[in-house]
């Protein structure tokens, strides 16, 4: 019997009803990642700014799995470290030599408990999606003893192929390398993530040899193997674009289309306007609000909140940063980390904002560094200013009260302090805190000579005529 996603994607009471089992997920990460062409280990190359193996542990904890375990290989540094920060009840097993996905699993086995579903993902597949997994769990622990991921291939070559008996059920998954003609035209593929009932597994495992075209121990075997114990093994149908592993960064690079793709459509789902979905670029955890307007040639890097009602005008860059309701930002801003723009504030043409509280209202329209800041709530900074904040060893803050006007190409020499409803004379080189309400001016004073350009006109007139 195929479940198919259609079925599971319309019953939503389905989709939202917990699983009534305990749910161990092993991570498999332990192969060489060659193809790569890397110092670093593949499973750390980022999707949407966030490591494929921090993809594929968020989507199992989302599930609800119990506890995970990653299977690494010795050489890994880095892995572990990263996933602890990324999974509680996180076990790491060492593969000691990449013999096969069987072997690899075996190596997780002395931190699986023996009751529940084992669900096994692999670290380099990040674009499951998590109703897909959530059907293959609730399959295996309601209808099978186990369950694969399958998918129809557009071109099945390199994939094991699902091989089905006359009732829907999967009898053995051959490889490709093993694959007889007539299988290897078989379209139903292994999509690589599987669920196991747990008290079966070790046993299954134990049993897997390595006499195949790759001399492998390859963990597929397990459908097989069962079939012949008399347990059930079923297919659930996933899409070909949500089991893509990555194996080279021409795959990364689809993976990342594929996620930016689902990123855009879902943020219109969502009540955002795309001018352009194309050319908008999201992180992972990229958070907006409702009735958001982003034109053409965004760019979001990690950790951005957009709140309601706000519009991102073309070719900005948004990075750690948090915009409330109502503010505008662009177009060509860019919010550096610790950014924070209250609401209604307008953040306009080649302005860099880092870490500063621009609060409610506030106008930074035209060209400007404002960094290690507080610009107060209705404060108008004019065009060219600039905070120096950094004195070639420190950081030092720039407090801009409430209501205060900054007059054009200004630089606050921080530490400063320029009071509530203050004024700057433009071209002014503050070093000196400001009173509220006071005027400030720290430029050359302006003197005129009369008559003076028409007489240097004259005289050098006749020069050029001698
Ligand atoms: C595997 C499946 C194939 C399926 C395909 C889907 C096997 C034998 N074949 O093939 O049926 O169609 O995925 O993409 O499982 N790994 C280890 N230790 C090892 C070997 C692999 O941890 O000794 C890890 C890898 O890091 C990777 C995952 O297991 O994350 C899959 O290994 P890979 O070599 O990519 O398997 P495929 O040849 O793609
Ligand atoms: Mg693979």
């Amino acid at each position: 019997m195929y479940v198919e996603h259609s079925a599971v994607r319309d019953s939503p009471d389905r989709l939202t009803d917990p699983i009534m089992t305990e749910i161990t997920a092993i991570v498999l990460a332990a192969g060489k990642g060659s193809r790569m062409k890397s110092a670093k280990p593949k499973v750390l190359h980022e999707i949407a700014h966030l490591a494929m193996l921090g993809h594929v542990l968020d989507v199992a904890g989302k599930l609800g799995a119990h506890r995970t375990v990653l299977v690494a290989a010795p050489a890994m540094t880095g892995v572990e470290a990263y996933a602890r920060t990324r999974a509680h009840n996180l076990d790491v097993a060492i593969q000691t030599q990449p013999l096969g996905t069987a072997d690899a699993v075996k190596a997780a086995l002395p931190f699986v408990p023996g009751k529940g579903v084992v669900l096994i993902l692999f670290g380099d597949t990040p674009l499951l999606r998590e109703e897909t997994l959530q059907a293959l769990v609730r399959t295996c622990a309601e209808e099978a003893d186990i369950a694969v991921l399958g998918f129809e291939a557009a071109d099945p070559t390199g994939y094991g192929r699902l091989v089905l008996d006359w009732e829907e059920r999967l009898t053995h998954i051959v490889e490709h390398k093993d694959a007889r003609e007539d299988e290897r035209g078989i379209r139903l593929c292994n999509g690589g993530a599987m669920a196991v009932k747990a008290e079966h597994l070790a046993a299954l495992i134990g049993e897997v040899g390595n006499d195949n075209a790759a001399g492998e121990f390859y963990l597929p075997d397990i459908v097989a193997i069962a079939h012949k114990h008399d347990l059930k093994a079923l297919v659930v149908r996933g899409l070909e674009e949500e089991v893509l592993g990555v194996n080279s960064r021409i795959d990364l690079a689809e993976a990342e289309a594929v996620f930016q793709r689902r990123a855009r459509n879902k943020a219109m789902e969502e009540g955002v306007t795309l001018l352009d979905p194309q050319s908008v670029y999201f992180a992972t955890d990229t958070r907006l609000g409702r009735d958001v307007v982003i034109g053409q040639n965004v760019v979001f890097g990690p950790g951005v909140t957009i709140a309601d009602n706000v519009t991102i005008r073309p070719f900005s860059h948004i990075e750690g940063a948090s915009v409330a309701a109502g503010a505008i930002v662009g177009p060509f801003a860019r919010l550096r980390p610790g950014a924070e723009i209250g609401a209604d504030a307008h953040i306009g043409n080649f302005v860099e904002i880092k870490k500063a509280v621009v609060e409610t209202g506030a106008k930074i329209n035209h060209l400007s560094y404002i960094g290690d800041a507080r610009v107060g709530a209705g404060a108008n900074i004019g065009a060219g200013t600039i905070t120096c904040n950094y004195d070639g060893f420190n950081k030092h803050l720039t407090d801009i009260g409430a209501g205060a006007f900054i007059g054009s190409n200004s630089a606050l020499v921080a530490p400063v302090k320029i009071g509530d409803g203050a004024y700057i004379g433009s071209g002014s080189v503050i070093t000196r805190d400001v009173t509220p309400d006071a005027l400030a001016v720290a430029r050359g004073k302006q003197i005129e000579r009369a008559g003076w350009a028409s007489a240097f006109r004259a005289k050098n007139e006749k020069k050029g005529g001698e």
